[in-house]
Formats: structure tokens, C-alpha cells, sequence
């Protein structure tokens, strides 16, 4: 005969411990809840993700951008092309990446370029098409890496485009180049190394640049944002940066 007793004592005895785990999980439950929402915060906060381009910056930088190219420059990887173009759909501009137009116009890959032809001949093709592209604006333009060490580029881009550095941490720049093995620069025995020695030849160049966007690893739209902001406030004719 089971001790009825003690059977209702451990049926007690579990119920209880059911109950206290039922309120730890209950407490579990709003405590990730609010974890959630705080970790989902900071998210957005930190990249950006979700908020919409300001319609004001968007406007101001249509207003005033007049017949102007903006201009993305920044080494391989800093996220030009890809940055560039979604700039172009939010202010409602064309977008032109300037190693297309030179593979077009010479039919050829860069690579061939640079195989059949060698580095001067791209250069001086590189030159000559954004030369040209640059009579378009307004318009959004990506540049190759080296485009902007060209002088005669630099000058060009200033003249009639407004000039946006894509700064980025040599780190982030190799995790996306490694992604494609096209480009000639980094065919070497030390990839790793040859991109920092391109930091240290055209980082002081590129800061010549009008406007300087750090491209982080974050949803393009934050850097897109960022763009667009940088944008706004150089040609705010009320800020006095635009006086510069
Ligand atoms: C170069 C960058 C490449 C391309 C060519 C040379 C450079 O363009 O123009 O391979 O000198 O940095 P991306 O920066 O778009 O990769």
C-alpha cells in the first residue's frame, strides 16, 4: 500500500519547484524580452539599419548639387561601386562606375588591360574616361583605387565633382577583396602587404578628398546615410563648411 502521505508530500514538493521554475522562466522570459530590445537598439543605432535616408538631405543635396558629379573614391574594396550606386537610386541620380566605361570602351577586362597593355596604357585610359565621364553630372561616379593619384584627375574631380573618400580599416578592405581575385594590383606574393603599402602611399592623397565616409562592416544603407549626410551638410549653403 503506497504511503499516501508521502505521495502528497513529494506531489507538494513538485509542484512547488514546477512553480518556482514556471516564475525563474517567466522571469527569464522578460528579462531576454528586454535584453532583446535593448541588444535590437544598440543594433540600429550602430549600423544604421532601417532608418531611412532624411527626405530634408535628399533634398538639400538635390538643390544644390547643381551639374556636379559626386565623386567616390577610396581603394579597392572600400565599397565605391557598391555604395556608390545605391547613392545614386536614393537622390534619384544616375550612376556611372568609371572601370566599367574603360572595360567598354577598350572591350577588355582591366586585367587584360593590364596584361596586354601594361599599367601606363590602363592609367592613361583611366584618365581620358573620366575625363569624359565627368562632363555628365549631376551624377553619382565610382572611381578605380588609383584614379585619384592622377593629378590631372584630381584636378578634373575638383573642378567639376564634389569628392568623397571612402576611408577604410585595412582589415575590412582585405576580407572584401578576397572575395575576387580580379584585380592586378593584388596578384602579388603578399596581398596583405601590398594593400598596406597602397594605405600608406594614397591614404594622405585621398584626403585631399571634399568629404570623408568611414566604411565600416554594417548594412550598406548606413553608409548610404552617411553618404547622403556628409553630402548635405557640404552643400547646406547655410553651413559654413560650404564657404571652405
Ligand atoms: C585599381 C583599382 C581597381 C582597378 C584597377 C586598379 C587601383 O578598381 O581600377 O585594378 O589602382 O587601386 P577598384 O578600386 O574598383 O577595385
Amino acid at each position: 500500500m503506497p504511503d499516501l502521505h508521502g505521495s502528497c508530500k513529494c506531489l507538494f514538493a513538485g509542484k512547488g519547484v514546477l512553480l518556482v521554475r514556471q516564475q525563474k522562466l517567466k522571469l527569464c522570459a522578460l528579462f531576454s524580452k528586454r535584453l532583446e530590445v535593448a541588444v535590437t537598439k544598440t543594433f540600429y543605432a550602430e549600423t544604421g539599419m532601417g532608418k531611412n535616408t532624411p527626405p530634408g538631405d535628399v533634398k538639400l543635396v538635390r538643390e544644390n548639387i547643381a551639374h556636379k558629379s559626386i565623386v567616390l573614391v577610396g581603394l579597392m574594396g572600400a565599397g565605391k561601386t557598391t555604395i556608390g550606386r545605391r547613392v545614386a537610386q536614393k537622390l534619384n541620380l544616375d550612376f556611372v562606375d568609371a572601370d566599367h566605361e574603360i572595360e567598354r570602351a577598350a572591350d577588355m577586362s582591366v586585367a587584360e588591360i593590364f596584361e596586354k597593355h601594361g599599367e601606363k596604357a590602363f592609367r592613361d585610359g583611366e584618365r581620358r574616361v573620366i575625363a569624359r565621364l565627368l562632363e555628365n553630372g549631376p551624377q553619382v561616379l565610382a572611381t578605380g583605387g588609383g584614379a585619384y593619384m592622377d593629378e590631372q584627375t584630381r584636378k578634373a574631380i575638383g573642378q567639376n565633382g564634389i569628392c568623397i573618400w571612402l576611408d577604410c580599416k585595412h582589415s575590412l578592405l582585405m576580407k572584401r577583396v578576397r572575395r575576387r581575385s580580379t584585380r592586378p594590383l593584388l596578384q602579388t606574393a603578399d596581398p596583405d602587404q601590398t594593400m598596406r603599402d597602397l594605405m600608406d602611399e594614397r591614404y594622405p592623397v585621398y584626403a585631399k578628398a571634399d568629404i570623408r565616409v568611414e566604411s565600416r562592416d554594417v548594412p550598406h544603407n548606413a553608409i548610404v546615410n552617411d553618404v547622403i549626410a556628409a553630402l548635405a551638410g557640404f552643400l547646406d549653403p547655410n553651413s559654413t563648411k560650404a564657404e571652405q
